[in-house]
């Protein structure tokens, strides 16, 4: 496997910065090579100052957003109008500032329940790619100050699945159901980002990036593209206990 390359910087802005050029190069040589940018957000807190970036003046015009597609890493079980839904972060700060049309959006139908929710997002995103098999131009990563990315959190059943698809989790510790794209999925992307700041989080980017081997205890070891490397996007602050 391919080593993960850390890129650290001083500040979260200038981490954000570093990946928003980062988002834009990927999407030109996606939109050079196959026409279009199939790109799977993450959800949480730390993304959505990278999604007002992109939204803003200087990085709008450096994208054809009408070839990106978009799509979630992962999708809480609330209903789309619920401050805690990933895609109505991503609605607020990206999709409705840029008039993104919604056929390029890919979003869980949390109306349906999560088993079928999950079930259907899996065939939308296999429907996407036809023939192809469902590799993400980019996929883009947060980090839990408990190892877990997209929603893939320690010990529960989805970390042993080798299928490449979208799942229901019960997730114990928050006791509440969630929808995330398997690691397989996940691993067959072209690009992976991991965007992670803040001294919370230093202790867990340590134990993935240098700790034992142990998925079930720190999921985001299972990220492991076949092709391509992961970038981690961290600020000082995160990275201060790496080697
Ligand atoms: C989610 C996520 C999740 C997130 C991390 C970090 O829906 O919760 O996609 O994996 O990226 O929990 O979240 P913060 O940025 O809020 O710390």
């Amino acid at each position: 496997k391919n080593s993960p390359q850390l890129h650290v910087f001083p500040t979260a802005d200038a981490v954000l910065e570093a990946l928003a050029n980062f988002f834009v190069a990927t999407a030109h040589h996606a939109v050079a090579e196959r026409g279009r940018f199939a790109v799977a957000l993450s959800g949480g807190s730390s993304p959505k100052k990278l999604y007002e970036l992109l939204a803003s003046p200087t990085y709008r015009a450096r994208i054809a957003w009408e070839k990106v597609f978009f799509f979630f890493g992962d999708e809480r079980n609330v209903p789309q109008t619920s401050p805690e839904s990933n895609y109505l972060m991503a609605k607020t700060a990206l999709f409705d500032p840029l008039g993104i049309a919604p056929a390029q959006v890919f979003a869980v139908d949390t109306t349906l329940d999560p088993a079928e929710a999950a079930a259907q997002y899996g065939a939308a995103i296999e429907e996407f790619f036809g023939d192809e098999p469902a590799r993400f131009d980019l996929v883009l990563l947060g980090l839990g100050d408990n190892a877990h990315t997209a929603s893939l959190f320690p010990h529960t059943d989805v970390l042993h699945t080798q299928a490449v698809g979208v799942q229901k989790v019960f997730v114990a510790e928050l006791n509440a159901v969630r929808i995330t794209m398997t690691a397989p999925l996940l691993n067959q992307a072209r690009a992976t980002a991991f965007l992670v700041y803040g001294a919370g989080k230093a202790l867990a980017v340590q134990q993935i990036l240098e700790g034992p081997r142990d998925a079930d205890q720190y999921p985001a070891q299972l990220i492991a593209p076949g092709n391509g490397h992961v970038h981690w996007f961290m600020d000082a602050a995160a990275a201060v206990d790496l080697k």
